[in-house]
């Protein structure tokens, strides 16, 4: 059986310009507005994404998996995103899943059923998947979960995953074995022979890997089926909305630049780019189509996982930012470590990413503090070091340097506009902003929608 469809039958896709034919600088095509978090995640992506999402034609996820947990509220309801973009919830907007996502069938259709039920209904016709897009199989995720036990009974500890698979899925990938949604869709033989020898692959890695071979095909044939009418050639889907009529595209990422597999703290973060690289890789966008880059950051730190986290508060601050914050992971439900806002991370996620923004969210948390302080600089035996550690021997080591704030000791989360914020939680923000040297846009002040503070 044939993969059903293909660019070529579909007429309206133009043809990228000829070689010989010379495009003007400034004829790029639609700008594409990138939301990244910019701290170790759950910074409040989903919301900000909900807030411009209301006037995009387009929301995109480019990497990242069912790992990510995107919250976002709206009229008193909460809806929580692994895998579908937020923008789902804007019922005029399309929402695409492009080729740097590892896409877990049953995930995304179990997690589209739970919407349905809340009351998001025609999803699935508002949804775009690419055909380039790697599928993570059940297997993946029970060898996260056997990779996780080995790293612990080797080393003393693990990486505290999400166990949805997605580093194994991420190797497959890179070692060029594993399979898309396109060789789902194609000849089904191939597919499950290719299948067959990739689940022998895991087991002789792993003899204590069980996989229901005929069963997991069996299930993947189906979910396929009901994928079909989602899926398009991502490359010219893209190509289309960014030189068609004017459009309005949005690139939620997932992850965080701390998590990032290059830049990120090494081995502890994902397998994918969370930065700004990303959402060209993960979608086919040529760099010049990139306009605004907005960076999260809470007002205050979290992580969730193991790994260095210079500024964390191991005492009833960190539990205060804990509670306060409900800060518990979306997706494992596991509490996340909490600190000092860290402002070497922030400066370091800017350097990579070159945030024309900034949302800093979550500053009503902040209320109730007698004092605030935020890390501007490390220190290895009483001297600076000038960059972000790449070695997290290192990183652990290090000493914070701190500045410390006045707390306004006030409640700010009816503000809705810069006047209503007490002069010390003004001056904080513009301590921040002028640190960073990025301006800060949004200030979040409570999780609903409306509870965001827009600078400019
Ligand atoms: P994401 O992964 O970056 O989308 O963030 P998560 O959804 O995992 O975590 C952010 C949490 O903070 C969610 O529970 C949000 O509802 C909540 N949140 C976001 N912005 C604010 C804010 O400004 N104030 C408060 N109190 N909560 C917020
Ligand atoms: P959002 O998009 C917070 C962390 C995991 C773990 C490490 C590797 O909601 O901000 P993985 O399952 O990706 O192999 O786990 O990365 N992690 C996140 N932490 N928010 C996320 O996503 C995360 N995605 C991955 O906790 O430490
Ligand atoms: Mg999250």
């Amino acid at each position: 059986m044939s993969f059903s469809w293909s660019a070529k039958d579909h007429k309206s896709y133009s043809n990228p310009p000829s070689a010989g034919l010379k495009r003007p600088r400034n004829d790029t095509g639609n700008k594409v507005t990138v939301v990244l978090g910019a701290q170790w995640g759950d910074e409040g992506k989903g919301k900000v994404v909900d807030l411009l999402a209301t006037e995009s034609d387009l929301v995109c996820r480019c990497q990242g998996g069912n790992n990510a947990g995107h919250t976002v509220v709206v009229d008193g309801k909460e809806y929580d995103f692994h895998l579908l973009p937020s923008g789902i919830i804007n019922t005029k907007s399309i929402s695409l899943i492009g080729n740097g996502v590892v896409i877990h069938l049953p995930g995304l259709f179990e997690e589209g059923d739970k919407n349905d039920k809340k009351g998001l209904k025609g999803w699935e016709k508002r949804l775009i998947v690419s055909d380039r897009a790697h599928l993570v199989f059940d297997f993946h995720q029970v060898v996260d979960g056997i990779q996780e036990t080995q790293r612990q009974a080797q080393e003393g500890k693990n990486i505290g995953t999400t166990k949805k698979g997605i580093g194994p899925t991420y190797s497959s990938k890179a070692s060029r074995t594993g399979l898309r949604v396109c060789d789902l869709l194609g000849d089904f033989n191939d597919f499950s022979a290719r299948f067959r020898n990739l689940v022998q692959q895991y087991q002789s890695m792993y003899p204590s890997l069980i996989a229901d071979v005929e069963a997991q095909l069996k299930e993947l044939k189906e979910y396929g089926e009901r994928l079909r009418p989602m899926v398009r050639d991502g490359v010219y889907y893209m190509y289309e909305a960014l030189h068609g009529p004017p459009k309005k595209i949005l690139v939620e990422g997932a992850n965080a630049a701390l998590l990032d597999i290059d830049f990120g703290t090494y081995p502890f973060v994902t397998s994918s780019n969370c930065t700004v690289g990303g959402a060209c890789t993960g979608l086919g966008i040529p760099p010049l189509n990139i306009g605004d880059v907005f960076g999260v950051s809470k007002a205050y730190t979290t992580r969730v996982g193991i790994g260095a986290f210079p500024t964390e508060q191991l005492n009833a601050v960190g539990e205060l930012l804990q509670t306060r914050g409900h800060e518990v992971g979306v997706t494992t439900g596991r509490k996340r470590r909490c600190g000092w806002l860290d402002l070497v991370i922030l400066r370091y996620a800017h350097m990579i990413n070159g945030f024309t923004a900034i949302a800093l969210t979550k500053l009503d948390i902040l209320d109730v503090l007698d004092e605030i302080k935020v890390g501007v600089a490390y220190k290895v035996n009483g001297k600076r070091v000038p960059h972000f550690p790449a070695n997290m021997e290192v990183l652990h080591k290090v000493d914070v340097e701190y500045e410390t704030f006045p707390g306004w000791k006030a409640d700010t989360s009816a503000a809705r506009k810069w006047n209503d914020l007490p002069a010390k939680a003004q001056n904080y923000i513009r301590f921040v902003e002028n640190h960073i040297g990025v301006p800060i846009k949004w200030v979040g002040v409570g999780k609903s929608r409306e509870c965001m503070i827009q600078m400019f």
